[in-house]
C-alpha cells in the first residue's frame, strides 16, 4: 500500500494501521459476519418460521440484496481509508446529506452492542455454567426455569455484560492488525472445527433426519411479507451490513486485494457457518423431542437440555458455548471499531480514549437492556423492552435503510468510473462481467428491493 494512503483521510493520530495480511483481513471480515447471528438468530428465526421456507428467502436476500451491499462498503471504505462518517462526507458532493447515513451507522453500532454484549454476556455465563455442572438438565422446564433464573437477575445481567465489554474493549485497545486481526486469526479456525465436532454429534443421533427435512424442504406458502422483512433484516444483521462496520473494516484493506471475490469468500463461509450450527443444533432438537419453534431460548434452554440428553453431554454444551463465545466476539469487535474509528479520526481521539469512551457509552446506554427481564421489564417503548427495541430499531430500519442508501450512493453518486476503476484495482483485475452485474444491482435491483420491503413494512401495499 502507499504511504499516502496509509496516511490519509484525516487519521488522527500518525500512521494509520490496516490488516497485515490477506488471511487476517479475511480472517477479521469473516470475524464481524459470523457471530450469535450465525447461532442464535439464523436458528431461533428459522425454527419459528417454517424452517426451510425460511431459509429460501433469506439466501436470496443474502445474494441479490446482501453481497452486493457488503461489496459497495468495502470499496467505499478502501478509497477513502477512513471511518464510516468521514468516508460518506468525502465522496459526497457538497451539501448532500450523505454523512448522515455514516452517523446513523455509529448509532446501530452502540444499539446493537448494547443488547449483543447481554447476549454475548449470556453465553460467556453458560461456559461458566457448563463447567460447574449447573445448566446440565434433561428438563427443558428445569432448564428454563435457569435461564430465567439468570436473566432476571439484575447483578448477574450487569455483571456479564461488563466481563463482555472489558473483554473486548481489551482486545479493541491493542488496534486492528495487533489486536482485532490477531485475535481472529487465532479464533476462526478453532470455531469451524468445533462446529464440525457438534454437527457430526448431532447428525449420528437417531432420528436426526427430520431435523434435516425441517431444514431443507421448503413450503413455499409461507412466505409472507413479514417473513422476508424478517429474512432480509437478518441479512443485513448477519453479513455486518448497512450501518458501516464492513465500511470500516474496507478502510483498513489494501489496494491489491481482490474486493468482490472477498467479499463472495466471506459471504459464502458466513452461510456455511449458518447451515452448520443450524445442522447441528435441528436434528439434536428433532431427535430429543424438543420445540423447534422455542425462538430465542433455544439456544439457551434447548440446547443445553438436548445435549444433557446426550453421553458425555456437559462436554458438549460446554465446546458449544465457547464456539458462540468466539463467534461473538470477533462481531463485537468490529462493532466496537466502528465507534472507536470515528472518534479517533474524527475527534482526535487517543486509541485508549476512544476505546473507553465507547465502552462507557455502551454500558450506560447498555444497561436498561441488560436489565429487560428484570428491573426495566415493564418499561415498554413502542410494545418493546429496551432490548427489543434496539435491535428491532438496528435489524429492521437503520440497516435496511441504510444498505438502501449505500447502493443509492454507490450507483448514482460514486458512479460507474469508479466502480470499476476500484473493483479492478485499476485494471490489474478483469472482471469486466462482475462489474457490470454489480453496477446494474447496486442501481436498480437492490435499492427497490429493498426500498419494496421497507416500503412493505410501513403498510404501504
Ligand atoms: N454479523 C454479526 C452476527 O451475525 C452481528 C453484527 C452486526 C456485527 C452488525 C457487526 C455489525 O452476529
Amino acid at each position: 500500500m502507499s504511504k499516502t494512503h496509509k496516511q490519509s483521510a484525516g487519521a488522527g493520530h500518525g500512521k494509520r494501521d490496516s490488516f497485515s495480511s490477506s488471511l487476517g483481513m479475511l480472517a477479521a471480515t469473516l470475524g464481524s459476519a459470523v457471530g450469535l447471528g450465525n447461532i442464535w438468530k439464523f436458528p431461533s428465526m428459522t425454527g419459528s418460521n417454517g424452517g426451510a421456507t425460511f431459509l429460501f428467502v433469506y439466501l436470496a436476500c443474502t445474494i441479490v440484496v446482501g453481497l452486493p451491499v457488503m461489496i459497495s462498503e468495502i470499496m467505499l471504505g478502501r478509497t477513502v481509508k477512513a471511518n464510516a462518517i468521514t468516508t460518506f462526507k468525502k465522496l459526497s458532493p457538497r451539501r448532500q446529506p450523505w454523512g448522515l447515513v455514516g452517523v446513523a451507522g455509529v448509532i446501530a453500532a452502540f444499539l446493537i452492542l448494547c443488547f449483543y454484549t447481554e447476549v454475548a454476556g449470556w453465553v460467556f455465563a453458560y461456559i461458566f455454567k457448563g463447567l460447574t455442572g449447573t445448566v446440565l438438565t434433561t428438563d427443558p422446564q428445569v432448564a428454563s426455569a435457569a435461564f430465567g433464573k439468570l436473566i432476571s437477575s439484575p447483578m448477574q445481567s450487569l455483571v456479564w455484560q461488563w466481563i463482555v465489554l472489558v473483554t473486548i474493549s481489551f482486545i479493541v485497545t491493542f488496534g486492528v492488525s495487533k489486536g482485532i486481526e490477531k485475535v481472529t486469526t487465532k479464533l476462526m479456525p478453532i470455531l469451524f472445527c468445533l462446529l464440525v465436532i457438534v454437527g457430526i454429534r448431532s447428525l449420528t443421533l437417531p432420528g436426526a433426519s427430520a431435523g434435516l427435512k425441517f431444514l431443507f424442504t421448503p413450503d413455499f406458502s409461507k412466505i409472507t411479507g413479514t417473513v422476508i422483512l424478517m429474512a432480509m433484516g437478518l441479512a443485513f444483521f448477519k453479513l455486518s451490513i448497512g450501518m458501516g462496520t464492513m465500511m470500516t473494516y474496507g478502510s483498513y484493506f489494501r489496494d491489491d486485494q481482490n474486493v468482490p471475490m472477498t467479499a463472495t469468500k466471506v459471504m459464502l463461509a458466513d452461510l456455511v457457518v449458518s447451515l452448520l450450527a443450524g445442522i447441528a443444533i435441528f436434528p439434536a432438537v428433532f431427535a430429543y423431542g424438543f420445540d423447534v419453534t422455542a425462538g430465542p431460548s433455544l439456544l439457551f434452554v434447548t440446547i443445553p437440555a438436548v445435549f444433557a440428553s446426550m453421553p458425555f453431554g456437559s462436554v458438549f454444551v460446554v465446546i458449544f458455548f465457547v464456539l458462540a463465545a468466539i463467534a461473538s466476539t470477533g462481531a463485537m469487535l468490529s462493532l466496537f471499531e466502528v465507534p472507536v474509528a470515528y472518534l479517533c479520526e474524527a475527534r482526535q481521539m487517543s486509541r485508549k480514549g476512544a476505546v473507553l469512551t465507547t465502552a462507557l457509552g455502551v454500558t450506560i446506554l447498555g444497561a436498561p437492556a441488560a436489565l429487560s427481564n428484570s428491573l426495566t421489564a415493564n418499561v415498554t417503548v413502542f410494545g418493546k423492552t429496551f432490548f427489543d427495541l434496539f435491535d428491532y430499531i438496528s435489524s429492521n430500519l437503520i440497516m435496511p435503510t441504510g444498505g438502501l442508501c449505500i447502493c443509492l450512493f454507490t450507483g448514482w453518486v460514486f458512479g460507474r468510473e469508479k466502480i470499476k476503476k476500484q473493483l479492478s484495482n485499476n485494471n490489474v483485475l478483469h472482471n469486466k462481467a462482475i462489474i457490470t452485474v454489480f453496477t446494474l444491482l447496486v442501481k436498480y435491483v437492490t435499492p427497490i428491493l429493498v426500498g419494496m420491503v421497507l416500503l412493505n413494512m410501513l403498510n404501504v401495499f
